[in-house]
């Protein structure tokens, strides 16, 4: 696991978008896997940058989204669906078919298989990670097994209220998503985890002490050849 501690949210930010456009430029028909929420807000804006700027291509890009909420439309302000394109898809030369989300607004069981035999046929060259408060990656909760692929997940009680600052109240925050399984995840080439902020000190400092274990879902990265974790000194703080 490659440690890369920078001094702000900002540069983070685009050192991640450097690491997806240094990806691109060697690869570019990469598949990339993307996160939402408020981590690689910051990212996205420096890819649209660089979309922007005629610096890098999305046109023979692959994406294939972590997680979706179920029993949201997708037209739903806080869908992921909503969240990538205003972020990211709406402003970049990629093809509307080559962008890949569970669909949960239908039967999940079966939008959880179709979106794992999706999963299954494609290799992720480059994948993106936030970490839950709780130690989640996608939406695998404290005791997923490190075997699980793409399911339908209860939400945790700290996942919903964490993120209950994107809705109107906590009953708005649904109780269940389609995540992709971290046997999914672990699948990727290249793992590129983004840790930010002083409420993600504890979370950082309890990957970073390096103990395996299902109780703490992103700890499964430690198994994995080839992952960089970007912290901002806020979240690294602990560590001194
Ligand atoms: C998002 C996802 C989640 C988030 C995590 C952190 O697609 O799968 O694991 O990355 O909940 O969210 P933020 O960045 O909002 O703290």
């Amino acid at each position: 696991m490659k440690i890369v501690v920078v001094e702000n949210y900002e540069k983070l930010s685009s050192e991640a978008a450097r690491i997806i456009i240094n990806q691109l430029k060697k690869k570019p028909d990469s598949v990339l896997g993307l996160a939402t929420g408020g981590t690689p807000v910051g990212m996205y804006e420096n890819l649209r940058k660089a979309y922007a700027e005629g610096e890098v291509s999305f046109k023979d890009v692959k994406t294939y989204n972590l997680d979706e909420y179920c029993g949201i439309d997708p037209k739903h302000p806080q869908s992921y669906h909503y969240y990538m394109h205003q972020n990211l898809f709406d402003y970049i030369d990629i093809k509307p078919e080559n962008v890949h989300l569970p669909s949960a607004s239908e039967n999940w069981e079966n939008a959880a298989k179709a979106y794992n035999d999706l999963l299954n046929q494609t290799e992720i060259d480059l994948q993106v990670l936030g970490i839950g408060s709780n130690g989640h990656i996608g939406f695998n909760e404290p005791g997923t097994s490190f075997e699980q692929e793409t399911f339908v997940v209860e939400l945790a009680e700290k996942t919903r209220l964490d993120n209950q600052r994107f809705f109107n109240s906590l009953d708005e925050v649904p109780r269940y998503a389609i995540t992709m399984g971290i046997k999914n995840i672990m699948q990727a080439k290249q793992i590129l985890l983004l840790i930010s902020g002083k409420n993600k000190a504890e979370t950082a400092k309890r990957l970073l002490e390096g103990k395996v274990s299902n109780d703490f879902p992103a700890s499964v990265l430690h198994l994995h050849p080839n992952v960089t974790v970007i912290l901002d000194e806020d979240a690294y703080g602990l560590q001194k």
